[in-house]
């Protein structure tokens, strides 16, 4: 390496030293791209041979598999190398891959695509004020000058659950241009007017969860790039770090997602840089579970409006009192619409109807927050409701507190 390139690691040495543990953070991060894919060789194989057929027919695929299991990861790999390969054999492919969580409606999606589709000399294509059919129109004289047009909608089920299902069929129906779907839930296209489903003919690729060899090696690439050498403490001759097996082990108990285990990584790596160890131990794993358990809470609940807060807090510091072992784990939701209005009053805030709150209540059930149960006790006191909390108590207190 010549000097010049020398100097920008030398100056980072020097601004960075007893600062930091990292080498590079961002491999951390979930949306950082790995280097390499581990242990998805028949999922790459499998979506290669179906990508590569788009270009002489249009056909669709469904791509399904748990939360974490690599579908966006791989999606993302294959796409741009077949464009890339597809234009040095003197094909015209685009591949557009659009994440429907941050662009959930039909005019956005079109607009969007539209607008990669373009040549650089045309004109912006708003995602407003435009008549569907101007959509459709604008896509097939763009689609027209490709080979294939390959569209990726990932978290499809986010638009077809709120209705936003025109956007498939307009794909469907624009000739030269074919669909991938990317989705964790199995049944999205029940959703779907039959019609658009039948003209869809998905062929379903499913990605399975991982084992422990496979996250294991996920978690030590990114531990390699992420963290200066020496601070995670493998061991010599390239055995196993037990740290990081032990993530691994923890989270293919769960389910076999990568997801979370990077999550618990870099939460491991924030304790590491706390000082509050001088390696991935258990002991820290355990603490690091629990920071990302609350860390999750904070962000469901960080969305919530105020007095859904309250109300999870009063069910909380009432199930707080519960006593598991008598039957009790269920809070009366009298008792919870009650404390829930002198906490409102105590903040000084207008307390809404019981109408509103048990609307609030739907929600949380929807959330998978609760569970009601209505319990007959005879008597004239008629059938009580009762709220369970399905979650950690004391974690959502906590949660509660921060947010
Ligand atoms: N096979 C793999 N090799 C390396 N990293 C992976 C692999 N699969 C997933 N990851 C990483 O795990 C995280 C979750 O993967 P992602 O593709 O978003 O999962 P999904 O879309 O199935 O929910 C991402 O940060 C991704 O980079
Ligand atoms: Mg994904």
């Amino acid at each position: 390496m010549g000097v010049q390139a020398n100097l920008d690691q030398i100056f980072e040495k020097a601004l960075t030293q007893g600062k930091t543990i990292y080498k590079n953070k961002e491999a951390l991060e979930l949306k950082w791209t790995p280097p390499r894919l581990i242990g998805r060789d028949r999922e790459l194989e499998a979506l290669g041979q179906h990508v590569s057929r788009m270009i002489d027919t249009q056909r669709n695929i469904s791509i399904l598999g748990t939360i974490g299991c690599g579908k966006t990861v791989c999606v993302k790999y294959v796409l741009p190398r077949f464009e890339k390969k597809a234009q040095a054999f003197g094909k015209k492919v685009k591949t557009i891959y659009i994440s429907c969580h941050d662009v959930p409606s039909t005019s956005d999606i079109l607009a969007y695509i539209l607008n990669r589709l373009k040549k650089p000399d045309e004109r912006k294509i708003p995602n407003r004020g435009w008549y569907q059919a101007m959509y459709v129109e604008k896509l097939e004289s763009y689609a027209e000058r490709f080979d294939a047009v390959i569209i990726c909608l990932d978290e499809v089920d986010i638009p077809v659950e709120r209705g936003y299902d025109g956007v498939i069929r307009t794909i469907v129906e624009t000739p030269n241009t074919s669909l991938v779907t990317i989705s964790n839930k199995p049944n999205w296209y029940e959703k779907l007017d039959p019609r658009i489903e039948s003209r869809l003919q998905l062929r379903e690729l499913h990605f399975d969860s991982y084992d422990v060899p496979a996250l294991y090696s996920i978690l030590e690439d990114r531990a390699r790039i992420a963290f200066k050498d020496g601070i995670i403490k493998f061991p010599p001759g390239g055995g196993q770090h037990e740290g990081l097996f032990n993530i691994a082990k923890i989270c293919y108990d769960v389910a076999g997602d990568a997801r979370s285990a990077i999550e618990l990584l870099r939460a491991s790596g924030e304790l590491l840089e706390q000082g509050y160890d001088t390696d991935i131990t258990p002991k820290l794993i355990e603490k690091a579970r629990k920071e990302v358990e609350v860390a999750g809470f904070v962000k469901q609940i960080g969305g919530l409006a105020l007095h859904q807060k309250f109300l999870l807090y009063a069910i909380c510091e009432l199930a707080k009192l519960a006593k598991p072992t008598s039957g009790k784990m269920y809070v009366p939701l009298s008792k919870a619409l009650q404390l829930y209005k002198s906490i409102a009053a105590k903040k000084g805030k207008e307390i809404l109807t019981d109408r509103r709150l048990r609307t609030y209540l739907d929600q949380f059930e929807m959330y998978g927050f609760i569970e009601r149960k209505t319990i007959s006790e005879g008597g004239r006191k008629g059938r009580p409701t009762y709220i369970k909390p399905l979650f950690d108590v004391k974690k959502c207190l906590e949660a509660l507190e921060e947010s």
